[in-house]
């Protein structure tokens, strides 16, 4: 699998992301470890997880980062894995209220950083923002966390184009990296911000495409694969999707990208989620798209169209004319 290196931060991360949401919640620790095996085994060597997964299920908190930090130490990789995690997030049962002190943020980083069992995260996401705070404050608390070898880089999740430009003009100014990438909701799959069910997560909008496009800023979304939407449609079983992902997804604007995406695929002999991860990794700025795997199959069938990077025509055929930003 292909690399790319953020070049701020002198991370070389697979193309594809392995997402932690199932890890030791929906897969138990033995399909855990065989799934981010498989991972390894297809060339990946980068994973994302989080602080609150899956705190939404009664037990053991953060389950996914401490499976994936008993994973890292069964395993001793020769080459190491870069283990992305996000912390910041509202408490779940008071999602309105931000959790983005200063105070807040360390406390999550240490946290994570027993959860992992690490001396050093690779990459810090924030997992959510406040936007009555001030980015000055925000980047200084993640600077100093770098600065105490805490943490090599840190991303943005679910902010807003105007916030991140604000942030990142702050960090230019006091000569910091500020954040090297930003993960946010996107797929093939459009999606208006205003129908998203939980009102502190962000999708691609015109204004961030275009901060991307004009800055370089890598983007590593998720939900890249629209849950499977468009691989459902194409085996015919649209009904077992969520009810949330099909409110989200099935909508007439996506049903007619579906009839494109087969076109695509007749034309060219690429499977359904080879354009669909296509779509996203050729795109004129770095993509890493974050793959939410079940299975060993789904990772496989994910993992060997890592390097399919789609043209420039073929991206504006499947959007047919509804490109939401410039470029
Ligand atoms: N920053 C944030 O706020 C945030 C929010 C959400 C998620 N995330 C991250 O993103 C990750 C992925 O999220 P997601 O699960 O929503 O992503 P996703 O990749 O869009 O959806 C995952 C689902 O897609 C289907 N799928 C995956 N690979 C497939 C393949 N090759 N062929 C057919 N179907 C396939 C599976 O559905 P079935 O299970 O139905 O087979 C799988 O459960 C999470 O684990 C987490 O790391 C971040």
């Amino acid at each position: 699998m292909q690399m790319i290196e953020l070049s701020t931060a002198g991370l070389k991360l697979s193309v594809l992301c392995l997402g932690g949401g199932p890890l030791g919640s929906a897969l138990d620790e033995r399909d855990s470890f065989a799934l981010l095996d498989a991972f390894v085994d297809a060339g990946g060597n980068f994973i994302d997880t989080a602080k609150v997964y899956a705190d939404w299920l009664p037990g053991e908190r953060s389950v996914s980062e401490k499976t994936i930090g008993r994973w890292l130490r069964a395993r001793k990789h020769p080459s190491p894995m870069i283990v992305a995690t996000k912390g910041a997030h509202p408490d779940l049962a008071t999602m309105h209220r931000p959790r983005l002190s200063p105070k807040e943020i360390v406390t999550d980083l240490e946290q994570s950083l027993r959860s992992l069992q690490v001396e050093v995260i690779d990459l810090y996401w924030l997992h959510r923002d406040d936007p009555n705070r001030p980015v000055e404050e925000t980047i200084d608390a993640l600077q100093a966390q770098m600065q105490a070898g805490k943490i090599r880089a840190y991303g943005c999740s679910n902010w807003r184009a105007r916030r991140i430009a604000a942030a990142q003009m702050y960090a230019r100014r006091r000569g910091w990296p500020g954040f090297v990438a930003n993960q946010m909701l996107w797929s093939l799959a459009a999606v208006a911000n205003h129908t998203l069910p939980d009102p502190t997560m962000v999708a691609m909008d015109a204004a961030l495409l275009d901060l991307h496009i004009d800055t370089h800023l890598p983007a590593i979304p998720y939900a890249s694969q629209a849950n499977g939407f468009f691989q459902r449609l194409a085996h015919d079983q649209l009904a077992g999707l969520n009810d949330a992902s099909r409110r989200l997804y099935d909508t007439p604007q996506n049903r007619r990208r579906f009839q494109r995406v087969q076109t695509l695929a007749a034309e060219t002999g690429l499977s359904i989620t080879a354009i669909v991860l296509g779509y996203l990794r050729g795109q004129p700025f770095p993509t890493i798209p974050i793959i939410g795997c079940r299975t060993i199959a789904q990772v496989q069938d994910s993992c060997r169209a890592a390097d399919v990077t789609l043209s420039a025509a073929q991206i504006a055929f499947l959007e047919g004319g509804e490109r939401i930003g410039r470029g």
